[in-house]
């Protein structure tokens, strides 16, 4: 994606340094625009080295190139850290006496914008006015946060984190032309328990990961997510809406409420039994006795039931398989889809030191035909494929309908 930072003249134009590294190494191409103030405060070599690409405040340089709005027209993404005040003004009254000010006027892209000022600045009616102006039109404003100011101050105005503002504009720019902009997405993670008493439960190894690596891949695909995520060991990522539930009953639930979604991914581990008879009363040694039993039943196959619903949307299953041999890990694969009725399975081999929890994974991506990917390594890489599947499906489904 070719990203447009632009960085004003205040203080934290040293951090923008750090937004251009991120941006660099995530793939993008990154062109900086300064304002000629903000060159007063972070050195061009800086700019120029971490970018990888030429960089000039000039609106008279390289005329020839008209660069004064070949860079907006060209910017998938604007990001504008730190905006001062005067930035800010000259954006909400489309000023456009510098490169920064044409660039933006020449641009559709997706605008996102970091204030840092002083708190008494940030707090006058003119910047609020000019602030709000700013969200109406669309573009995304990140912090100002409270904490440290230039001086010995402290208090609200401080630019928001450089990772913060990286994280918001990709979000932005996916919400806008990302695979899976406009559709909405619920993904099951976790690991369902199942309760004996009141405190204890039958559960299983699920830390949730897998399921919230994809939460996170279909959101920067530009999706709106819901997470249905049952106990939950990692953390979940920001702008998912988190439904949490803890047994297969609550996720069912929860699961048959969204079905109409566009594409459901049932990622979760979901106990395939519950306890018959669990009581409201914690069990003792003296009522449980020496060597008592827990009796189980069977779960209801939610994946199974929300396949044969009507449903316009696609839906994903999982399949952790303890098979070794390859030909019959994915032959069990194709199996579970027919059962299932999903329209991908998602397989993966699990044993005591794989698949659970373990950063790094390997998975077949299945449908009807056959393998259509195979990845591996880090789980956000691996769900990132997964999502791009699903959204080829999308689109080729959408095409058929044409
Ligand atoms: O049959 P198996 O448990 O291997 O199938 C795994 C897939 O089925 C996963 O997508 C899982 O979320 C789903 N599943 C379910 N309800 C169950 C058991 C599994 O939806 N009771």
């Amino acid at each position: 994606m070719r990203v447009v930072v632009g960085i004003s003249g205040g203080i934290a134009a040293y951090k923008a340094a750090l937004a251009i590294r991120e941006l660099v190494k995530a793939g993008h191409d990154v062109h900086v625009v300064p304002t000629a103030s903000a060159l007063r405060f972070i050195g061009r070599p800086t700019l120029e080295a971490l970018s990888r690409n030429p960089v000039t405040d000039e609106v008279f340089d390289d005329v020839a190139a008209v660069r004064h709005v070949a860079l907006g027209q060209s910017a998938d993404l604007i990001v504008i850290l730190p905006a001062t005040a005067n930035t800010l003004a000259k954006l909400a009254h489309g000023l456009a006496d510098d490169l920064l000010g044409t660039t933006v006027l020449a641009s559709r892209a997706p605008l996102v914008i970091a204030p840092a000022m002083h708190t008494e600045m940030w707090e006058q009616p003119a910047v609020q006015a000019n602030v709000r102006a700013l969200a109406e039109r669309g573009a995304t404003i990140v912090g100002p946060v409270a904490g440290a100011l230039t001086g010995a101050d402290e208090g609200f105005g401080r630019m928001a984190e450089p990772a913060d503002v990286v994280a918001a504009a990709l979000e932005a720019a996916g919400r806008h032309s990302g695979a899976l902009a406009g559709r909405s997405v619920v993904v099951s993670a976790g690991g369902t328990r199942e309760p004996i008493d009141p405190v204890r439960f039958l559960g299983n190894r699920s830390s949730g990961a897998m399921g919230v690596a994809l939460a996170s891949a279909a959101r920067a695909a530009g999706a709106s997510v819901t997470l249905v995520g049952a106990n939950l060991h990692v953390p979940v990522p920001s702008g998912v809406e988190l439904v949490e539930v803890e047994t297969t009953a609550q996720l069912r639930e929860a699961m048959l409420e969204r079905a109409s979604a566009d594409v459901v991914v049932m990622a979760a581990a979901v106990a395939d039994y519950r306890v018959r008879g669990a009581v409201d009363e914690k069990r003792s040694k003296e009522s449980w006795g020496e060597a008592p039993t827990i009796e189980l039943e069977l779960n209801p196959d939610i994946l199974a039931e929300l396949a044969g619903l009507p449903r316009e949307g696609l839906l994903v299953g999982f399949g952790a398989e303890t098979e070794a041999d390859d030909d019959a890990l994915v032959e069990r694969g194709r199996a579970k889809l027919a059962r299932k009725g999903a329209d991908l399975l998602v397989l993966n081999r699990v044993g005591h030191d794989e698949g659970f929890g373990a950063v790094d994974t390997r998975v077949r991506v299945l449908d009807a035909d056959g393998v259509v990917a195979d990845a591996s390594g880090q789980k956000a890489s691996v769900a990132r494929v997964i999502i791009e599947c699903v959204a080829q499906r999308l689109a080729s489904a959408g095409e058929e309908h044409q």
